[in-house]
């Protein structure tokens, strides 16, 4: 099996140009867009901006206790799926924090303490509008619904990527190609590298709201590695569930990252006995 060899933000990077590439819908519904001079407050309960199909949303996003980020999700999903977070490292205050589109073109998320969380970097350009778009892109546009571009928008190497189209087709500069197993227009899909280090690509139902995997790049997921630490077993029966080997208990009992570690102390000077057993169907 070939595997990606970019990271997942190259290739949404690279879907979002795509989406750059499509003719703008001339509609202007309200609420999909924020004009030079206006602003968004963290404490507003609906959501900020909303594409005109309805399909994303756009606003601040309580992720802890008094802790929020600026993000973009899918609307019509009934678990919050995010698509992008600004500056998603740095979540901001639940009072004061603020998007501005400031008189200068640029657009930042300031924190209670009017500190720049995030820029897009677009001052002293033609930029009149920031607008939610039916892609999922988020972007910063001029008077006559031109992209307004900055420095240089991505610092990877273009002549690699990875384009996932509206029909559910991928094809990557590496020759990998796939299709979504419902391949087909009108379905919102994400391909996302999950944290067990599996990339699967999901399609969302819009009448429940949920999600399936409509394609995985590891068929049989006991080949992904990392996800629990030493000596730990993940079984798939099919939703992944820990244990440990016998004569092995949890290193840390609130965290099966920590992996497993033996019921006993090894000590060279004071030997236990010991033995080799078999594990079937266990990979290592
Ligand atoms: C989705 O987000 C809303 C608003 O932040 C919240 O009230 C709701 O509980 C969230 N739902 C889930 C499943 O996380
Ligand atoms: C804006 O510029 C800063 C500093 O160069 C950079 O870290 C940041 O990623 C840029 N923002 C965007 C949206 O490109
Ligand atoms: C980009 O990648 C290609 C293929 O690996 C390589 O030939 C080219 O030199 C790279 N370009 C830059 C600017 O790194
Ligand atoms: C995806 O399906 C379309 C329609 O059947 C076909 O033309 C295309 O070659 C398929 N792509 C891949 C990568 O299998
Ligand atoms: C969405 O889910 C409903 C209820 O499970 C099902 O009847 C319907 O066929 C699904 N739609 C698609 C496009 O899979
Ligand atoms: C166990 O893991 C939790 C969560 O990572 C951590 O907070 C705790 O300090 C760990 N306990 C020990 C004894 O290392």
């Amino acid at each position: 099996m070939k595997i990606l060899t970019f990271p997942l933000s190259s290739i949404l990077t690279h879907v979002f140009l795509l989406s750059l590439l499509l003719p703008f819908s001339a509609s202007t519904s309200p609420g999909n867009s924020l004009s030079r001079g206006s602003s968004l407050s963290a404490e507003d309960e609906s959501p900020a901006l909303v594409s005109s199909d309805g399909s994303f949303s756009c606003c601040f996003h309580n992720v802890g206790s008094n802790a929020y980020t600026f993000s973009i999700w899918f609307s019509k999903s009934n678990e919050n799926t995010t698509v992008w977070t600004a500056n998603r490292d740095s979540p901001v205050n639940g009072h004061g924090s603020r998007i501005i589109f400031r008189k200068d073109g640029s657009v930042v998320l300031t924190n209670h303490d009017d500190a720049v969380v995030w820029s897009t970097n677009t001052s002293s350009t033609e930029a009149q509008r920031m607008k939610l778009l039916d892609s999922g892109n988020l972007v910063v546009v001029d008077g006559d619904d031109n992209d307004v571009f900055v420095s240089s928008r991505t610092r990877y190497n273009s002549s690699k990527y990875g384009v996932l189209d509206e029909k559910g087709q991928f094809l990557a500069s590496d020759r990998l190609a796939f299709n979504a197993s419902d391949w087909g227009p009108g379905i919102s899909r994400r391909l996302t590298l999950d944290y067990d280090g599996n990339l699967r690509l999901y399609s969302l139902n819009e009448s429940t709201g949920s999600w399936s995997i409509t394609w995985a790049a590891l068929q049989r997921m006991l080949r992904a590695h990392g996800l629990r630490g030493q000596n730990g077993i993940l079984a798939y029966t099919p939703l992944p569930q820990c244990s440990c080997p016998p004569g092995y208990k949890m290193a840390n009992t609130s965290d099966w990252n920590k992996g497993c570690k033996p019921k006993i102390e090894i000590n060279c000077d004071n030997p236990h006995p010991f033995k080799f057993l078999e594990l079937r169907n266990i990979d290592f």
